[in-house]
This record gives structure tokens, C-alpha cells and sequence, in this order.
């Protein structure tokens, strides 16, 4: 495993400075369109590398991700995601996979480099890898513990799409039946999410609202009111 990434780039392509996080939270829309203007290299890479940083449980990064870029390729991926423009507007799009079986063939790895590393105990990674299988198998549901942590590395990769000033657009229509056949990805895998990736074309959408604090935090226990 790598070392954390240290040579992506600072500024956003035009020179500015990256967003910061309050700024890309408020800011930030789901877009609909997109210019065919490419995202760079460099840039898809500093986003996909920052979005791997993410956590998981137990560290074991579920998460893989398919970059679609070809435009014939995009095309397909269009037909079977209710035709959405963005998938074919976009020059990037992403899908956002988490597998419930091959993981576990790189445990190992994981518990063994961690405890190299301090992050575990180096005679004792063996057992440690034992109760996380032990808990992960038999006490989860596979594909809920494969969504929650392919989640959090998507949304990590959508923020960081942003801090660099593109814009993205999140998807979830799409046949995950239809993605897997088009892109040979295998059955173990749950076909999480989508996002385009690129700069918005034509008028923003406009901010739907959100839900007021103490209409989604309660305090101590469900249902008491939280005041702010
Ligand atoms: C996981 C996820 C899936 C989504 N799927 C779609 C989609 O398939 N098509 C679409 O046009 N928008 C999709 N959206 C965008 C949402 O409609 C949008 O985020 C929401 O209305 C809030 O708007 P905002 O993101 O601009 O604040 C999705 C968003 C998320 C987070």
C-alpha cells in the first residue's frame, strides 16, 4: 500500500485557491449539464487519490471505482441510466462500486501493512484480522456494510471535485443490473453510485432547501427536540 499522496495539485487549474470546506458545502449543486471541457489528468487523479484517503471499518476499503471516460463508453452507460445528459455531457464519469467478497482477499494486507505501520500490533495482526472477518460476515449485511463505506469514499471524491472548482453530479438512476453487464463488473459487486465530473453548462439548479436542525438532530434520544 502507498504512502499518503503529497504531489497533487494545491490550486484549482485556474490558479485559485482550492475551496474550502464550508465553501464547498454551501456552494456546491448537483448539476445537470455539462461543457465537454476535460478535466486534467493530474486533477482526476488528485481526486481519486484524496477520495482513497477516506476511512472505512477496519480500514478495509470496500470501495473501487470505474473511470468512464471514452465517449462511446459514456454512451452506454447513458442507455442504461434512463438516458440521464449529464453521463454523456460530462467527460467524466465515475461509478462508484463497493464488493462484498474480494476485500477479504486483501485482509491480510491490510491488518499485516497496518500493523508495520503502528497502527496495530505487529505479533498480534493475525487475530485482529480474525474478529474483524468474525464481525464483518457474520454480524452485516453485506451489501449495507459495502454501501456504507463506498458512500463515504464517494462523497469524499464529490467534495474534493469541488474544492478543485469543478462541478459534479451525483446519480443513483441507473440499472445496476445494466452497469454491470455493460462495464464487466462482477456479480459480487453493489453498483453504489454515479457522478459526472466537469464544469456545469447552462443555469445552475437552484438550491431546493434543506431541512431545519431541529428537524433531523434530536437530543439524547430519538424524537427529543434539539434547540440550536
Ligand atoms: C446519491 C445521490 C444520487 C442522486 N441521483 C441523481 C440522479 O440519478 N439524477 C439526478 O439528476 N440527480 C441525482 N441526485 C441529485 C439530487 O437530486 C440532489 O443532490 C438533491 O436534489 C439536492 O440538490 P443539491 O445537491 O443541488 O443541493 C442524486 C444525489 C445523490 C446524493
Amino acid at each position: 500500500m502507498k504512502d499518503k499522496p503529497t504531489n497533487f495539485p494545491k490550486t484549482q487549474p485556474n490558479g485559485e485557491p482550492l475551496k474550502p470546506i464550508t465553501q464547498v458545502l454551501l456552494d456546491r449543486r448537483a448539476s445537470m449539464h455539462f461543457t465537454n471541457e476535460e478535466v486534467p489528468e493530474e486533477y482526476l487523479n488528485a481526486i481519486l487519490s484524496l477520495a482513497g484517503q477516506a476511512p472505512s471499518g477496519y480500514n478495509l476499503q470496500p470501495w473501487r471505482f470505474v473511470v468512464v471516460r471514452d465517449e462511446e463508453n459514456r454512451k452506454r452507460l447513458q442507455k442504461v441510466a434512463f438516458n440521464q445528459p449529464k453521463i454523456a455531457e460530462a467527460p467524466v464519469v465515475i461509478i462508484c462500486l463497493g464488493m462484498k467478497d474480494e476485500w477479504k482477499e486483501r485482509a491480510d494486507e491490510v491488518f499485516l501493512e497496518g500493523a508495520k505501520r503502528g497502527a496495530g500490533k505487529v505479533d498480534a495482526w493475525e487475530q485482529a484480522r480474525d474478529g474483524a472477518l468474525q464481525f464483518i460476515t457474520g454480524m452485516q449485511k453485506m451489501d449495507v456494510w459495502v454501501h456504507r463505506h463506498a458512500m463515504i469514499a464517494f462523497t469524499t471524491l464529490m467534495l474534493v471535485a469541488e474544492s478543485y472548482g469543478f462541478d459534479t453530479g451525483p446519480m443513483e438512476g441507473f440499472d445496476p443490473a445494466g452497469v454491470k453487464r455493460e462495464f464487466d463488473i462482477p456479480d459480487e459487486a453493489e453498483v453504489c453510485a454515479m457522478i459526472a465530473i466537469g464544469r456545469g453548462a447552462g443555469p445552475e439548479k437552484a438550491y431546493p432547501g434543506r431541512f431545519e436542525l431541529n428537524r433531523i438532530v434530536y437530543s439524547e434520544r430519538y424524537g427529543e427536540g434539539w434547540k440550536e
